[in-house]
C-alpha cells in the first residue's frame, strides 16, 4: 500500500491477536518505531524488534490491561478459535478487549469482516450500504458493531471499525480460497477447487493492506467513529486472480468449482463444512467492496496487485507449513 501522510510519534501500540493480520500489523507499527505488545494465548512466534510477545487469554481482565495500559491504540485482530461456534464466545471476547481499551483510554481499532453485509442490492458496495445479513455469524457481527459504536457515541471509547474482504497474502491458513493448499496447487500449475461460483466478481484484500489500514486507523485524527472500507487490491471474478497468480507463478492452472451439494452434504457431517456452507452465498453472488472512501480520505493505495501476489507466492513458497 502507497505511504499514508500522517507521520505518528513513537508510542505504545497493543495487538491483540498475532493471526493473519496481528503479526504483520506488529512488524509494521515496530518498523516504524512504535513499541508493540502483541497478545496471544498459544505460545510466543518468531522474535521481532520491538515487538513484545504477551501470553495470555485477553478474557482475564490481568492479561488485557497488561497488554493495553499505556497503549494509544488497541487492534482487536482476534478471531474466535473454532468457526463453528462463534455466538456465547465472540461476545465476551471482544467486550472484555474493548473494556481494557477503554480503562487504558487508548483508540480500539477493530478489525472486522463484511458478514453484517448480507446480499448487498448494489456491487461494489460502500460504507453506507444497508446491513441486512442474512447469516447468523453476520448477525453476531452487525450488532456487535453496532454496539461498538454505540459505545463510541456515548463517549465510552473511542473506536473506529476497519472491515476487509476475504483475504489473501503470506501465510493465510484460514483464507476462503488462496489457502496454503491452493497456492501450492496453483504454483505446481493443475486444478484449484473452489467453493461458490468462480465467475462471480469478488474482492480480496491483501493481508499487508489490511495492516497497514489498520495502522492508519489508530492514528489518525479522522479516523473514529465509523467503519471504514480497508484497501482492497483484488476487484474481480475469482477465475480471474487465480489465473493472475498462475500468470506471475509462470503455471497453467484450471478453475473447478465444487457443486454446492457437495458442500452442503460436507455439511451433514462437519460442523465446520456447515459453518462454511452457511457463508457460502458470498461466494455465488457479486460481492465487491468499494474502498474508495478510505483510498481517498488517507491518500493511499492498495498494493499493486503482481507485487501482492508475488510476495504471497514466494512466503509460501519460503514456509508451506506456516498454518
Ligand atoms: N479470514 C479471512 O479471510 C478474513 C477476511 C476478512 C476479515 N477477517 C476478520 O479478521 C479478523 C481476524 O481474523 P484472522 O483470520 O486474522 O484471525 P486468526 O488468524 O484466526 O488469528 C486470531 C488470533 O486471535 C488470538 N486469540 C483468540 N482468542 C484469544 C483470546 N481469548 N486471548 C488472546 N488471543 C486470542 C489467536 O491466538 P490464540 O488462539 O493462540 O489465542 C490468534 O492469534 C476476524 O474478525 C475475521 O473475521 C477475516
Amino acid at each position: 500500500m502507497t505511504e499514508h501522510a500522517i507521520p505518528s510519534t513513537p508510542s505504545i501500540h497493543a495487538i491483540i491477536g498475532a493471526g493473519q493480520v496481528g503479526t504483520i500489523l506488529a512488524r509494521h507499527l515496530a518498523a516504524a518505531g512504535h513499541d508493540v505488545r502483541l497478545v496471544r494465548r498459544g505460545p510466543p512466534g518468531a522474535a521481532i524488534p520491538g515487538v513484545t510477545w504477551i501470553r495470555g487469554d485477553v478474557l482475564d481482565p490481568a492479561v488485557a490491561d497488561a497488554a493495553c495500559r499505556g497503549a494509544v491504540a488497541v487492534y482487536n485482530c482476534t478471531n474466535p478459535p473454532d468457526y463453528a461456534r462463534w455466538d456465547g464466545v465472540i461476545q465476551p471476547l471482544y467486550r472484555a478487549i474493548w473494556a481494557a481499551a477503554a480503562r487504558a483510554g487508548a483508540r480500539l481499532v477493530q478489525l472486522d469482516n463484511l458478514y453484517m453485509i448480507g446480499r448487498p442490492e448494489r456491487c461494489p458496495f460502500d460504507e453506507s450500504t444497508p446491513e441486512r445479513p442474512c447469516s447468523a455469524k453476520g448477525e453476531l457481527r452487525r450488532a456487535l458493531g453496532e454496539e461498538l459504536l454505540e459505545m463510541h457515541r456515548r463517549g465510552e471509547i473511542e473506536a473506529v471499525i476497519g472491515r476487509a474482504s476475504d483475504y489473501f497474502g503470506p501465510h493465510t491458513p484460514s483464507a476462503a480460497v488462496f489457502r496454503p493448499d491452493v497456492l501450492a496447487r496453483i504454483q505446481a500449475g493443475g486444478s484449484a477447487y473452489v467453493f461458490g461460483d468462480p465467475d462471480m466478481p469478488h474482492g480480496y484484500t491483501y493481508t499487508p493492506d489490511v495492516a497497514r489500514g489498520l495502522a492508519i486507523l489508530g492514528v489518525d485524527p479522522r479516523a473514529p467513529g465509523r467503519v471504514w472500507h480497508l484497501p482492497t487490491a483484488a476487484k474481480m471474478t475469482t477465475r480471474e486472480l487465480i489465473a493472475r497468480f498462475a500468470a506471475v507463478a509462470g503455471t497453467e492452472v484450471k478453475v473447478r468449482a465444487v457443486p454446492g451439494w457437495v458442500l452442503r452434504a460436507l455439511g451433514l457431517v462437519s460442523s465446520l463444512m456447515a459453518a462454511i456452507g452457511e457463508m457460502n452465498y458470498q461466494f455465488e453472488i457479486p460481492y465487491v467492496l468499494d474502498d474508495g472512501d478510505f483510498c481517498r480520505t488517507f491518500g493511499v493505495a492498495p498494493t499493486p496487485l503482481d507485487e501482492a501476489i508475488a510476495a504471497t507466492l514466494a512466503a509460501g513458497a519460503q514456509a508451506p507449513a506456516a498454518a
